[in-house]
């Protein structure tokens, strides 16, 4: 672990090439970069195995460093060094249903054969890769106000996307000029990044890893979306396990897009 490092971190399906986009423009302002370099190979993933942890120990600083690990399962030294550290959550129904999504498109690289039924069934068990979604995100959210630590949800990025640019610019103190930052807020838009092969996982595809018939890794990108798949017994089930674990925590998310204008 570097002092000057970022390190994005992130449930999966939350938002992170979202947010890892964001912070490596404001970083960089490197647009043409964004465009042409993979985003595995700019921001490398710590454990997938697309890079080595000796590249990573040998790529040249500043480093953006993306990752799904809970924060227990990170580098003792992020404690002592204290890098940067944004991460990003997501309500958590979204999540199950693009996870969902997201594991059938990359079937020969998950195996994973079964319904949505039974991966919310094994959603709500903890029994899906990197959870529980609850102890990732509320083990970030207990350490929030540490002055490394940038805590942000995908729906404050689709309620405000530039005042969400500008708190990752502040937070890595960077002075952007105005005219950076609309740029910044274009290239993020879904429309854009979706169109844009190095965020939009085409390796994935190339490689035949993923069917995007069944579904691209930039899918929908909207609040609300499990509306149209969770049956009313799967978000009664939801809400009980949510209410459950973030009880008095403080945390709460938006589920629907038409809460975000009067949040
Ligand atoms: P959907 O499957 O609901 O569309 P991650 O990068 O953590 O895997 O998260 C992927 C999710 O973030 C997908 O959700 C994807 O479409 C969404 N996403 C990525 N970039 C986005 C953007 N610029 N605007 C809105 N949503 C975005």
């Amino acid at each position: 672990v570097r002092e000057n490092d970022v390190w994005v971190v992130g449930y999966p399906r939350s938002g992170m090439t979202w947010i890892q986009e964001i912070v490596y423009l404001v970083q960089t302002l490197d647009f043409e970069g964004s465009r042409s370099i993979d985003c595995d190979e700019r921001i490398p993933y710590l454990e997938f195995p697309t890079s080595t942890l000796t590249d990573l120990s040998e790529k040249p600083s500043p480093r953006i460093i993306k990752t799904h690990l809970p924060l227990k399962l990170l580098p003792t030294q992020i404690q002592t060094i204290q890098p940067k550290m944004v991460y990003i959550t997501r309500n958590p129904k979204d999540v199950v249903v693009s996870y969902f999504h997201l594991v059938s498109s990359i079937q020969s690289l998950t195996r994973y054969k079964g319904k949505l039924e039974d991966f919310v069934d094994a959603f709500l068990v903890d029994r899906v890769p990197y959870s529980p979604w609850s102890t990732h995100v509320l083990e970030f959210w207990e350490i929030k106000d540490q002055p490394n630590v940038l805590f942000l949800t995908y729906e404050d990025l689709q309620k405000d996307l530039e005042g969400s640019i500008r708190k990752v610019a502040a937070f890595l103190e960077k002075d952007l000029k105005n005219e950076d930052v609309q740029k910044i807020v274009k290239h993020c838009s879904f429309d854009e990044m979706k169109t844009n092969p190095s965020v939009n996982h085409q390796w994935l595809t190339d490689r035949q890893f993923q069917d995007p018939k069944k579904a691209e890794f930039l899918r929908k990108g909207k609040v609300g979306d499990w509306k149209n798949f969770l049956s009313k017994e799967q978000d009664d089930k939801l809400n009980v396990k949510i209410a459950l674990k973030l009880k008095h925590s403080g945390l709460f998310f938006h589920y629907m897009e038409a809460e975000l204008s009067n949040s």
